[in-house]
């Protein structure tokens, strides 16, 4: 497989919204990077891709509407390579996996309580046996190898600050699902400018022990979960409709929508002054926006 030399460019727009009270925002779009290949995904994947360069295929594993097999899947078809998806939960059909299909994605359903045992010493034994000389990719593309693909991020911008007329910004804001984007991010800032995460999930998903296995210093957790992971309010699905119509950024409610909700609740209280420049990354997932609305 590969060399994979693909690097998309992720476009840095600024952002006007009424509630910004003098606070400058920019958002890189990894939305806009590829018609198919959306968000951090690719970034995250780049990594892991490099180390599979002699594997026949590659095989990973999140759910039903998982933006990371998503984003895989659509790599093997654009690049030729074979990809495997382990499923939790039991058969079932939506958007996302009918274009993992499409995409030759092969699906197999590990139910509930095959998922939860992932972390298991002895989970990819089978798969080995099954597929082999794939190479195991962790859910959602994670770890250390998947935090360093994301480092570019910060180049990318950095070439991209005289578009907005700015010589320098203050700090990052993003989702964090696992923190691994997050954790890229910090590493390659080296402690330049702070990044601050808003939580898609609870505590109990140990956000911040992932992030600080990665990485000491120059973030900060935010909750921004609005009381668990995919759970949606009215408040929230109004926030991205006015947001939409606003400016006319896209956004889906589960990383994205509450991420910049929260953003806008931290400003309204006070918590950046007039004049920050904040660079927020659109992270993509809006394939995933399909299950709410058919
Ligand atoms: C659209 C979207 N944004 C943000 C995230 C969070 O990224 P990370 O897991 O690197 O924190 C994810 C996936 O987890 C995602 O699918």
């Amino acid at each position: 497989m590969g060399p994979f030399d693909w690097l998309p460019h992720a476009p840095l727009e600024p952002l006007q919204l009424d509630w910004l009270q003098g606070v400058e925002l920019a958002v890189l779009r990894l939305d806009r990077i590829d018609p198919l290949i959306s968000g951090n995904k690719w970034f995250k994947l780049t990594g892991h891709l490099a180390q599979a360069q002699n594997a026949s295929g590659i095989i990973s594993l999140g759910g039903a509407y998982s933006n990371h097999l998503h984003a895989l899947a659509a790599a093997g078809k654009r690049f030729g390579f074979p990809t495997v998806g382990l499923l939790r939960g039991h058969p079932q059909e939506n958007p996302t996996i009918h274009d993992l299909k499409a995409f030759g994605m092969q699906l197999h359903w590990l139910g509930y309580g095959g998922y939860r045992a992932r972390h298991a010493a002895d989970f990819w034994l089978p798969w080995r046996e099954h597929y082999p000389g794939f190479h195991p990719v962790p859910e959602g593309g994670g770890g250390l190898t998947g935090a360093v693909g994301c480092g570019v991020l910060v180049e990318q911008v950095r070439a991209q600050l005289h578009t907005l007329g700015w010589d320098d910004y203050d700090a990052w804001w993003l989702a964090a699902g696992t923190g691994t984007t997050l954790a890229g991010v910090v590493l390659a800032e080296a402690g330049a400018h702070p990044v601050y995460g808003a939580l898609a999930v609870p505590d109990d998903h140990g956000v911040a022990q992932n992030v600080s296995a990665l990485v000491q210093a120059g973030y900060e957790l935010l909750d921004a979960s609005r009381g668990g992971f995919a759970k949606v309010d009215p408040p929230l699905l109004d926030f991205i409709e006015t947001t939409q119509k606003a400016c006319g950024l896209p956004l889906e409610p589960l990383y994205t929508g509450k991420a910049l909700l929260a953003l806008k609740q931290q400003i309204e209280a006070g918590r950046f002054p007039p004049g920050t420049r904040l660079i927020f990354i659109h992270t993509g997932g809006l394939q995933g926006n399909r299950g709410f609305t058919s």
